[in-house]
């Protein structure tokens, strides 16, 4: 067998997860039946390196359905679920992933899975596309394209696209909006707050919750905490984004300010070092922190290391850092993605959208077999109102259509002579 996993004998309690996100997943449902007749991937080969879970297993068996030979990895250590690999492998994909592998192993990983020399990638945060752009470029011959999941893959993206260094075509998903404007906004929303709840069972109505980057992701956490009853504190370094969160009635102040403030901080910006060495010095005793953007570098925890004089597990995914001062500050999940490593990740609903752009985008890749080219593209609107128009046909919801003088008086401006 061609993989690489925790334990085989996990596979039924992966499969019994499997199957419950799969029976919520009506969009994926409709598209891997059209993909079972189609067969759009037949003879092609699908590398996915993206958090394994009971929703992406469902992804992963629909690609395979459309007739694609699929190699999953992981897209962070900590988010994989050992179970749903089993289960994957049972079925007889082949899967590189174990929870709480080191970096070298992960990245074995990542090489493992594109072993297969795929014609498309998926990508969640461009690990896979920092080894198709170094050591693996031999492998971008074959490659007709990506498709990138999330804000931080794409900014990776854009950045070598900008200094002509880009190597095949990456599709955004991210930037589709049936992505950002659910899967960022409501799935981090709420499956952060689930992944803080359950991990800490503590009370979040009466904190202040301190919300660093108001972005998509922010402003999902920040309107789930005010539900929840929370005193909302936004950090920012965008002024437009400031005042779009002071205009929702948050308080807005520079992170200095808010480490003394906050009970409990989640960073959500895709950037380095929001939270530091100054900011623990001033936070208050029993201050949580967790970070829900793509990367463990938003707090620096190798300064808190530095700063406790002692550290220790006081729950699980909580580790508790004393002060020198006898303040305790606690991190949730060791920095990474909280609501992944510490919990299920988004709702199933939502990663129907998100991976139906995915299973979608795939298709879309396949279709223009070579004749795109090597630059970020834009998801195509069709592709965007699909996934939107099939998401409200199961829900059984309709809407109006545009008459044809409706549709007239929208688009067209007549001048008097
Ligand atoms: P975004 O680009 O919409 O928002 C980021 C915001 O952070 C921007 O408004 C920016 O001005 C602000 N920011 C940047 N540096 C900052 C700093 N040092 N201090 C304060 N604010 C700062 O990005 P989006 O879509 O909200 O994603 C944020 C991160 O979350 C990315 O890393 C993304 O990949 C990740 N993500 C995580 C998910 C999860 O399940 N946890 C789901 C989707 C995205």
């Amino acid at each position: 067998m061609n993989s690489d996993i925790a334990d085989i004998r996990l596979a039924p309690a992966g499969e019994q997860k499997i199957q419950w996100a799969w029976r919520n997943m009506p969009v994926l449902q409709g598209i891997a039946e059209e993909f079972r007749k189609e067969k759009p991937f037949a003879g092609l080969r699908i590398t996915a390196s993206i958090h394994v879970e009971a929703k992406t297993a469902c992804l992963a068996r629909t690609l395979a359905a459309g007739g694609a030979q699929v190699a999953l990895t992981g897209c962070n250590p900590l988010s994989t679920k050992d179970d749903v690999a089993a289960a994957l492998v049972a079925g007889g994909m082949d899967v590189f992933c174990r929870h709480g592998v080191d970096a070298q192993t992960y990245t074995t990983h990542l090489e493992q899975a594109l072993s297969i020399r795929p014609h498309i990638i998926i990508d969640d945060g461009g690990d896979l596309g920092a080894l198709l752009h170094g050591r693996r470029r031999d492998l971008t011959k074959d490659l007709l394209g990506a498709c990138e999941e999330t804000t931080t893959g794409i900014h990776r993206m854009r950045i070598l696209e900008k200094e002509n260094r880009l190597l095949y075509p990456v599709l955004s998903i991210n930037d589709a909006r049936c992505k950002h404007l659910f899967d960022n906004r409501y799935g981090t929303g709420q499956s952060v707050f689930t992944a803080i709840m359950a991990t800490t069972n503590l009370i979040i109505a009466g904190k202040a919750v301190v919300v660093a980057g108001f972005g998509m992701c922010g402003k999902g956490v920040a309107m789930r905490a005010k539900g929840l009853g929370a005193r909302v504190i936004v950090t920012e370094t965008d002024p437009v984004t400031a005042c779009e969160a002071l205009m929702e009635g948050y308080e807005v102040m520079t992170m200095s300010n808010a480490a003394a403030a906050g009970d409990i901080f989640i960073t959500l910006t895709g950037c380095k070092d929001v939270i530091t060495e100054d900011h623990f010095k001033r936070m208050k005793d029993g201050a949580i922190l967790c970070n829900a953007g793509h990367f463990d570098v938003e707090i620096n925890l190798n300064q808190l290391r530095a700063l406790s004089v002692e550290t220790g597990k006081v729950r699980d995914n909580i580790i508790g850092y004393r002060m020198p001062d006898g303040r305790m500050i606690y991190v949730l999940a060791e920095g990474r993605l909280v609501n992944l490593a510490s919990g299920d990740g988004h709702p199933a609903e939502i990663m129907d959208m998100s991976f139906a752009l995915q299973a979608l985008g795939c298709r879309y890749v396949a279709r223009k077999a070579g004749s795109l080219e090597s630059r970020v593209h834009d998801m195509p609107t069709e592709i965007d109102t699909e996934v939107a128009s099939r998401l409200l046909a199961a829900r059984g919801r309709q809407i109006d259509r545009l008459t044809p003088a409706q549709d007239h008086y929208v688009n067209h401006w007549e001048l008097d002579d």
